[in-house]
């Protein structure tokens, strides 16, 4: 079932997959209370109700929490606004921790701006050859979720205006060419400030002949990844920024329900509050993609198939944890690791998304593209008790840095980079989440250039 599709559904139809949804939970608790009756050392509660109330409370609690947008409502205030100026993204692309990245850049820059905005889709990757990201184009609730977005900018940043053209709106040309903003990244430039940046944009456009600043005038943005300096913002700014884009919701349901049959297979005693659960289960980024390997990631030192998985691991050992969350798009290699797993002693259990699922969501999840599919391993990721992942990642490396803003709110932060002087072969560290393998480019841009 398509997401898309879902919206133009009538109550009666989402009631009936309320129920349908329901009945698989059911029938999971069924098959766990025939195995392990009431009366064992399990707290005795209704099993349907303490289900559904699982995956409830795991759905509505985030890894940063509370959202806090003052300090966003902030800035817009002191932004000088020109609604006539509307900015597109053309481009965003990949998976979703470069499209995460490209649309908050994106974003930033028309706050900045003080312009108006079309809401960002972005680029689809061909499901014949995953290494192609340019396929097609998808619109932005394909990945997020749409509503959430759009109530938060009106009541945070209400200054800005979203546009959301359908097929038969009239839109003005665009200037030609796509303008690359002035880079924010003050951390290696100290030019590179909001006025720069201001002032580069007024001499494109000004450069511009068709340009006149009394008229509507559409720019389109040429990505950026992590151009800017989150660091030096403020930092409620950094902390909450990256939190106005939520998962869509149909997607991360099925996370929810992932967890909850987790905690039930392998009998581990989470906490759905709980943004970090502690002693449940391991979280592993097995990146070996066909996509990876054509890019030539895994001939890296520490990148390879044997060298993800043995840290892996070793790490969910040192952390004395025994079931493994494998999330890959390689179900080849998820069996390979799953037999390496099953032959160590101590034996580790090693599961995976559609492990987990009841048919009828696996079979959901399957409708879904391939990149819409990793949006449920990003979620359940984000909630492991330890996660690890590599280096070359954008993903791997997001769902650490959001991770460790959970840590940062608890001030409980251990310098991630002091590994790298310790441990051969690891670029981060803050003792939840550990980002494998090195990378000059990676380990300049992400740390103060991701938002969490
Ligand atoms: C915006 O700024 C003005 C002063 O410049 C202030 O009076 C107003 O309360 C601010 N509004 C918000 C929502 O912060
Ligand atoms: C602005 O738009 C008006 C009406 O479409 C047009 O007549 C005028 O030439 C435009 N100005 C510039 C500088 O393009
Ligand atoms: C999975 O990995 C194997 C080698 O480890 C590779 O041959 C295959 O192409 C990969 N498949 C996908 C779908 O990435
Ligand atoms: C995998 O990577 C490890 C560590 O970098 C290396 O020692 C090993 O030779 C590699 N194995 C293969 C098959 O390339
Ligand atoms: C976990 O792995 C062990 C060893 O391979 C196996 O005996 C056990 O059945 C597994 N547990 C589950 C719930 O799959």
């Amino acid at each position: 079932m398509h997401i898309q599709q879902l919206k133009d559904k009538p109550p009666s139809f989402l009631a009936a997959l309320v129920f349908l949804t329901l009945v698989p939970l059911y029938y999971v608790s069924y098959q766990y209370r025939l195995t392990h009756p009431y009366g064992g050392h399990e707290p005795a509660r209704d099993n349907v109700f303490s289900s559904t109330d699982f995956v409830r409370d795991w759905l509505s609690t985030h890894v940063v929490s509370p959202f806090n947008p003052s300090a966003l409502a902030t800035y817009c205030n002191r932004t000088e606004w020109r609604p006539n100026l509307v900015f597109n993204l053309e481009n965003a692309n990949g998976g979703i921790g470069n499209v995460r990245g490209n649309t908050l850049d994106f974003l930033f820059f028309a706050i900045e701006a003080g312009a108006s905005i079309i809401l960002p889709g972005r680029a689809t990757r061909s499901q014949e050859d995953i290494s192609n990201v340019w396929a097609a184009r998808a619109p932005f609730d394909s990945f997020f979720d749409e509503e959430w977005f759009m109530y938060n900018m009106a009541h945070s940043c209400p200054q800005m205006s979203i546009y959301k053209p359908e097929k038969h709106h009239k839109m003005v040309a665009p200037l030609p060419g796509n303008y690359l903003p002035h880079s924010r990244r003050i951390d290696s430039d100290v030019g590179n400030t909001k006025q720069a940046y201001l002032t580069h944009l007024s001499a494109w456009l000004a450069d511009n002949p068709s340009f006149s600043a009394e008229n509507l005038t559409l720019v389109n943005l040429e990505r950026t990844l992590w151009d800017i300096d989150t660091r030096s913002l403020p930092m409620g700014f950094r902390r909450n920024f990256g939190q106005l884009l939520r998962i869509n919701p149909t997607i991360r349901r099925l996370a929810g329900i992932v967890v909850l049959n987790l905690a039930l297979t392998f009998r581990h005693n989470i906490n759905p509050t709980a943004p970090i659960p502690r002693q449940a289960f391991y979280g592993a980024h097995l990146r070996t993609e066909a996509d990876a390997q054509g890019a030539g990631w895994l001939n890296d030192a520490y990148s390879n198939f044997s060298a993800q998985t043995d840290a892996y691991i070793a790490q969910a050992l040192h952390h004395k944890l025994k079931t493994i969350y494998v999330a890959t798009g390689n179900s080849s290699d998820l069996e390979r690791f799953r037999t390496k797993a099953a032959t160590h002693r101590p034996p580790l259990n090693i599961t995976s998304k559609f492990d987990l699922l009841p048919p009828n969501e696996a079979a959901a999840l399957r409708e879904l593209t391939w990149d819409q599919q990793a949006l449920v391993d990003y979620e359940v990721l984000q909630r492991c008790s330890v996660f690890s992942g590599i280096v070359k990642s954008s993903f791997s490396y997001n769902v650490a840095m959001t991770r460790g803003q959970v840590l940062e709110d608890e001030g409980r932060v251990v310098d991630p980079w002091a590994v790298m002087h310790s441990e051969e072969g690891v670029a981060f560290d803050d003792g939840v989440s550990r980002i494998l393998g090195r990378d000059g480019w990676h380990e300049q841009r992400i740390p103060r250039g991701m938002w969490p």
